[in-house]
């Protein structure tokens, strides 16, 4: 078996932002919109959202989203992102090429050096042709490409399939890219859901490193896992068979069929859950998380975070240990952990170990423990 690096990161956050104060004003709006029909139709009224609620509940404070435009219309609601013509690069094609080149600059590589990508993200555009391929056509990568998907765990889980084809010299580079433009799928019309979410897009290369090699400043990949579990708390419904479903197969029925959530019960189970998985992990390796210097987490919740490490370590731990990006970019699906990873590493020492986990709808857990170089 090689030994495996992490011999480049990219990411790209979106420039145009959307504070919870605005998003709670557009939503307030539609509310009062909404409410007199459903008086008048003695349908249940709405509640109105709060950026107390908001800020107190999940940690969020703003997020940075692909296409701004729509989503803070009350009539829309929704991003207006215009449809492309087959023969252009597609939306999440393009989001995946550009966290792709910084992580190809930022391991000094060029696309010919790459013979594998994985798209891996929490939604993809379409079934086929494969966004991983599309992106790798589109910088010119030769060998094969694919697509795999296991919600917020996306990224974790295509770096758990990346190290294992590289350590067992199946293929020689990987990269693992992270498009998440979950705002296009988000309903914000739904008081629980609507502020949760941002879009971002990650990269990652794994390549193999000869056994008395060492790349200071880097990561070796000491190990990776992955744990399922089925749940509905968090799903969507939107899919292929939806149109059949419907009696009027006219338009696709999206209101009840985007991303929801029961998020009290996530909460509770995947915090629990999670503290498990992280113990039981590092103990397979004769660690514990005190030995651990770096936590990059899920970005879903900063409460969810600290209980999780306050279950693993019997006390409370500061982001400092656990860096939280979630304040300003919101739950950006699978691409958060590895923008807290490449936002907080740079301070590490040679032999410090990190912890990548994710978790999310599935549910799902995936994780790579990290030594640095
Ligand atoms: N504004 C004001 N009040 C709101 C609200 C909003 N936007 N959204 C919900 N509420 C209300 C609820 O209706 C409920 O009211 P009630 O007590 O009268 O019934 C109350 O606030 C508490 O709701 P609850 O859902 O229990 O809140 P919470 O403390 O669990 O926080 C989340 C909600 C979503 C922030 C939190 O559960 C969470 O982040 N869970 C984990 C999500 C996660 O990890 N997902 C994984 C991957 S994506």
């Amino acid at each position: 078996m090689k030994r495996v690096i992490i011999s480049g990161i990219g990411v790209v956050i979106p420039e145009a932002s959307i504070t919870n104060e605005q998003l709670v004003e557009s939503f307030n709006a539609w509310v009062d919109k909404e409410n007199p029909r459903r008086e008048a139709a003695g349908e249940p009224l709405l509640q109105k959202s709060d950026t107390a609620f908001i800020e107190y509940a999940s940690g969020v404070k703003k997020r940075h989203v692909l296409v701004a435009d729509g989503i803070l219309d009350p009539d829309r609601m929704a991003p207006r992102i215009p449809s492309r013509d087959d023969d252009q690069l597609s939306v999440m094609a393009e989001f995946g090429v550009a966290s792709a080149r910084r992580a190809l600059d930022d391991a000094g590589l060029e696309p010919g050096d790459i013979d594998m990508v994985i798209c891996a993200a929490s939604h993809h555009q379409r079934p086929y042709p494969a966004i991983s391929i599309e992106i790798q056509n589109a910088l010119g990568i030769p060998g094969a490409a694919f697509d795999m998907g296991l919600g917020c765990s996306s990224a974790a889980a295509g770096l758990h399939v990346a190290y294992n084809l590289v350590r067992t010299g199946a293929q020689k580079r990987v990269m693992v890219v992270t498009p998440e433009i979950i705002t296009g799928h988000l309903n914000f019309r739904d008081r629980q859901t609507h502020f949760i979410f941002g879009d971002a897009s990650t990269a990652v290369i794994l390549e193999p490193i000869g056994d008395d090699e060492t790349r200071p400043g880097r990561f070796e990949v000491l190990d990776t896992r992955g744990w399922t579990q089925f749940s509905n708390n968090i799903r969507t419904n939107f899919g292929f068979l939806l149109r059949d479903g419907q009696d009027d197969t006219s338009a696709v029925q999206m209101e009840g069929n985007m991303i929801k959530q029961v998020g009290n019960k996530v909460f509770k189970e995947v915090t629990v859950a999670g503290h498990r998985f992280i113990v039981g992990f590092l103990a397979d390796h004769g660690l514990t998380p005190h030995d651990v210097r770096r936590f990059w987490l899920h970005q879903a919740n900063a409460r969810m975070n600290a209980m999780i490490l306050k279950l693993a370590f019997g006390h409370e731990v500061g982001h400092d240990r656990a860096p939280m990006v979630l304040e300003r970019l919101g739950n950006t699906a699978a691409a958060g952990a590895v923008i807290a990873l490449e936002e907080n590493h740079r301070d590490m020492k040679p032999g410090d170990y990190g912890l990548l986990c994710a978790f999310g709808a599935g549910y799902s857990i995936g994780s790579a423990l990290l030594r640095m170089m």
